[in-house]
Formats: structure tokens, sequence, C-alpha cells
């Protein structure tokens, strides 16, 4: 039997993670957050005071570190070198310096490489910035999911109220933003809607109706 290929892209808490997550659990798909390998080499470089003005650095350290998933009761969880680092890639220091890091042509070449061969054989929902566009240019299905920037840091927001942490709304916002726009104005792979890709708004939705909303283009070829 084929194995199928969806892939997720769009800007930052756009929910892409959690609609990939639901829709692999349903079908039995394999699940690949891209952007926790971003932030795996982030957070290891951070660890152990590398230069993130150095690309050369980064791109050593990178092929110095294994990444993997693993998945577990309550859910996917990342490891760097054997260590669970699930909680601290999504830290601050960590979602602020992630979008440098992730600029760099050799490292997205290399981390590119690897999401490859993760698919190789397996039906796969992963979800990033540039899937459809570089990593999987031949997926069965690419969706593009935006929502307003208000939206997201609203949600991020209360996402994180729930964990009991209480941050600022307008500096949420601005974080939001300055991700956005310096991943999708960086020379190498930067964010954009693949051509044959599917643009879903999904201000105003739940995720069960986003999940439904692809799940109604899954049916188009399953
Ligand atoms: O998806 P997430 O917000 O965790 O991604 C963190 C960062 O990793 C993004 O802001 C972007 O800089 C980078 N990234 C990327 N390409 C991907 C996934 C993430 O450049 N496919």
């Amino acid at each position: 039997k084929k194995s199928i290929q969806i892939a997720i892209d769009g800007p930052a808490s756009a929910g892409k993670s959690t609609v990939a997550k639901i829709l692999a659990k349903k079908r039995g798909f394999i699940y690949c957050d891209t952007g926790a390998m971003y932030r795996a080499l982030t957070l290891a470089a951070l660890e152990n005071k590398v230069d993130l003005d150095s690309e050369k650095e980064l791109s050593e350290l990178l092929s110095r570190i294994v990444i993997d998933f693993k998945q577990k009761n309550d859910g996917q969880h990342v490891y760097l070198n054997q260590k669970d680092v699930t909680n601290e890639i999504r830290v601050n220091e960590v979602t602020n310096a992630v979008s440098k890091v992730s600029a760099y042509k050799t490292i997205r070449e290399e981390m590119v490489n690897r999401q490859q061969e993760i698919t190789s054989s397996n039906s796969i929902v992963m979800d990033g910035r540039d899937i459809g566009t570089v990593v999987l240019p031949n997926a069965d299905l690419k969706m593009f999911l935006v929502a307003s920037v208000e939206e997201r840091a609203e949600r991020r927001y209360k996402e994180n109220l729930s964990k009991g942490i209480k941050t600022d709304f307008e500096i949420l916002k601005k974080e939001i933003a300055d991700r956005d726009h310096y991943d999708s104005n960086r020379k190498n792979s930067p964010l954009v809607q693949a051509q044959d890709a599917i643009l879903v708004d999904t201000s105003g939705l739940t995720i069960q109706e986003v999940v439904q909303e692809i799940e109604k283009e899954m049916k188009t070829f399953l």
C-alpha cells in the first residue's frame, strides 16, 4: 500500500501541530514536528554557548547531535542525544533564538535530509514552514494554515495560562509577529505558501473544525 504524505505549513502558533497530531493519531500516521528539530538544535547551541552568528559552529554542533521522537502515553516526546527535552525546547530563550539558527543554509540542508529520511516508506503528517515547498514537494496534500496575529497571540496566551504561566499579551503578539517576519524574509526556503497548497484561515475556527477541513481534502485522494 502506498504511503501518504501530508504537509502542513504556516506561521507561528497557527495551530499546525495541534491538528497534525490529531490527524496522525486518527490515521495511524507518523507525526513529525520539524520545528522541534530546529528548537532542539537551538537549545543545544545555547547550552553549549555556541556562537549563534557562526553557521560553521552551528553546523558542527548539528553533526554531533541526534534528535529523535518517541511516542508516549501523554503524547510525543523530543530527545536530544537521548535526553528528553520536550518541555525545554519551548522556553522563551529558545523560541526567541530559533529563527536565527534556522535561517542558515547548511543547517536547513541537514535538517531537510533528516526529515526526508523519517518520511521514507512511512505515512506521515509533517508540520513546519517549508514542508510543502522543500521537504515534501510531492506530498499528497499540502495545507497552509494562517490566523491573525491577534488570534494566535490569544491562543498562546491561554495555553500559557493553563500551564500556570502568565505572559504579557502585547509582548507575545510582538514576538509572534517578529518570528513570522524573520521566517518569511530569510533567503533560504522562507515561509511561503506552496503553489498547490490549500489555504485555511483558522481565525474563529475550532481545532475540530480545522481537522474536519483537512479530512475533507483527504477524501479526494484516500
Ligand atoms: O513550529 P515552531 O514554531 O516550533 O518552529 C520554530 C522555528 O523553527 C520557526 O519559527 C522557524 O524559524 C523554524 N522552522 C523552520 N522550518 C521548519 C520548521 C520550523 O525554519 N520546517
